[in-house]
């Protein structure tokens, strides 16, 4: 484990260097309740202003721990707020270090509603501007949920917690023992709550990180991601797909093995990889432009959609809508997850989330079949009907209600047993292809996998200028 880096330390790292202007430095907290008057420290714990990454404005705001624990006075919390209006009006992307004990104690009603003042703004710039938060030591209350409202959340392993409630107060009033990295540590976070992105090792590589997630990502919903000059050459024929998708359906796959190789430099950028491992999301370019992708993954559940499959893939996927950035979906699922909990839980509000999001998605929208596209997962995975502009498909592709071992039972269930294999086989040949759908027009094209990046290149080219806007209305109600 690397450095832990001081406040202004991770600021210098975070932004080209010497870029940084910082604002309100002559700041105080006026409090003088419980002996405060003595201390006024300027600046009041968190340091604001406005830098450059790869030459891009981005504002940003950090908390000092070593000052009253990071804790948020209303006088920080006008400092973070005149950030963010900056940040908005200029349309520029916003960064919080967070490393704070939540709102000042000692300051009573007064830092609470300094996190109102913040939350506020946090949400009338959702989707607006890009807004990322590093979790960068222990963060209580407000200092999650300011987080928790922006795009994207990174801890940094060991060094950083969050939890609405801490591990006395959970001690005082349901009895449960746990410490503060057994509760909201960077791992519970990233693989069992979902609330992080993206867990990095040290200070150094969480600002790192950021710095290369921004290059995915427009200044504003009024942009497009940065372009990069396309050095990989886009009809690149990628032979290694050729047996990636093995012959036997319940035999898995990694999903990445597909990503990967198709994107410039095969170079994908995940988000939330140990959480919901079913789904896998995260940013590549193609062409040096930004793509979103959105993938079963065979691998785990036999990419089954499971409530935080749901969650997950429905929040990348307005993100990419929100700030321009095409989505490719690839898809082999074999349809929702089964099961009482699943179902209890909410599977029905929570899987609703994807139809929502694509169908809502106004970007560019490619869709590619692999193998198992059944039952309502293929209608939810980017289908034509839902919206999709171009829809392919491996000749392994199988589109269908559900697999033909399922459909057999249920079609023919007076049938005499030796007459199964061939019903089997009867519908195998009917539906375990792309060929039906094709014919209907659902598959615009049936592709070699070899041919898959010089394809996807091709139907987010034709999608360029694509313009296409829903009805006005104040917003929609998304499932929940
Ligand atoms: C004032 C605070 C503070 C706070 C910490 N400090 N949190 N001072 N207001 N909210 C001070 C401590 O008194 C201590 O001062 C110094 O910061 C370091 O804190 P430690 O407890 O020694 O550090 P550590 O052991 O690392 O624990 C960090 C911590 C813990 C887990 C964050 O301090 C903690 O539980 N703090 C309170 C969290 C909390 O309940 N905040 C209010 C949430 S309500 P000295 O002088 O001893 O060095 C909220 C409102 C919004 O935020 C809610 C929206 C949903």
């Amino acid at each position: 484990m690397g450095k832990k880096l001081t406040v202004y330390e991770r600021i210098e790292t975070l932004l080209d260097k010497g870029s940084f202007t910082e604002v309100d430095k002559y700041v105080k907290h006026r409090c003088t309740d419980f002996g405060m008057e003595n201390k006024r420290v300027a600046g009041d714990g968190v340091v604001c202003g406005y830098g450059k990454i790869d030459g891009r404005t981005v504002y940003v705001y950090a908390f000092d721990f070593s000052v009253l624990g990071g804790s948020l006075s209303a006088a920080n919390s006008r400092k973070i707020a005149k950030m963010q209006d900056m940040a908005l009006k200029c349309g520029a992307p916003i960064i919080g270090l967070n490393d704070s004990g939540g709102a000042r104690i000692q300051e009573g009603v007064e830092s609470l509603t300094g996190f109102a003042e913040i939350f506020r703004r946090n949400v009338m710039s959702s989707g607006v501007i890009p807004q990322i938060s590093a979790i960068m030591g222990p963060c209580a209350g407000g200092s999650c949920y300011s987080p928790a409202l922006t795009d994207f959340i990174l801890m940094v392993e060991g060094e950083s917690q969050m939890f609405i409630t801490g591990p006395n107060v959970i001690r005082q009033t349901t009895n449960e023992e746990c410490d503060k990295e057994t509760l909201g540590g960077a791992k519970v976070h990233a693989m069992t709550s979902g609330v992080c992105s993206l867990v990095c090792r040290d200070d150094e590589e969480c600002l790192m990180t950021i710095r290369e997630l921004l290059g995915f990502i427009p200044s504003n919903n009024m942009e497009d991601a940065p372009v990069h000059p396309a050095t990989d050459d886009v009809d690149r024929v990628c032979h290694e797909l050729d047996n990636v998708v093995p012959a036997n359906p319940n035999i898995p796959y990694n999903i990445k093995d597909i990503i990967e190789p198709i994107c410039d430099q095969q170079y994908f950028f995940e988000i939330q990889p140990d959480f919901a491992k079913n789904i896998v999301v995260g940013f590549g370019r193609m062409a040096g432009r930004s793509v979103g992708f959105v993938a079963n993954q065979p691998n785990y559940l036999a990419g089954a959609i499971d409530i935080d499959a749901s969650d997950k893939a429905a929040r990348f996927i307005q993100f990419c809508d929100s700030f321009n950035i095409p989505i490719v979906a690839i898809e082999d699922v074999p349809g929702f997850l089964p099961g009482i909990q699943q179902e209890h839980a909410g599977i029905i509000r929570h899987g609703a989330k994807i139809v929502y999001a694509f169908a809502e998605a106004t970007v560019p929208k490619i869709t590619l079949i692999t193998r198992k596209a059944y039952g309502g997962a293929y209608i939810v995975m980017n289908s034509k009907q839902i919206g999709a502009d171009i829809n392919l498909a491996y000749p392994s592709a199988e589109i269908a209600v559900m697999g033909a071992k399922g459909a057999v039972s249920i079609l023919y269930r007076k049938e005499e047993p030796e007459n199964i294999p061939a019903r089997i086989k009867e519908y195998e040949d009917k539906f375990a292809n792309p060929y039906f759908a094709a014919e209907l027009g659902y598959i615009d094209d049936i592709i070699q996998p070899a041919d898959t990046r010089r394809a996807i290149i091709r139907a987010l080219d034709c999608c360029r200028n694509k313009s296409v806007s829903n009805p006005p209305k104040k917003h929609g109600n998304m499932p929940m």
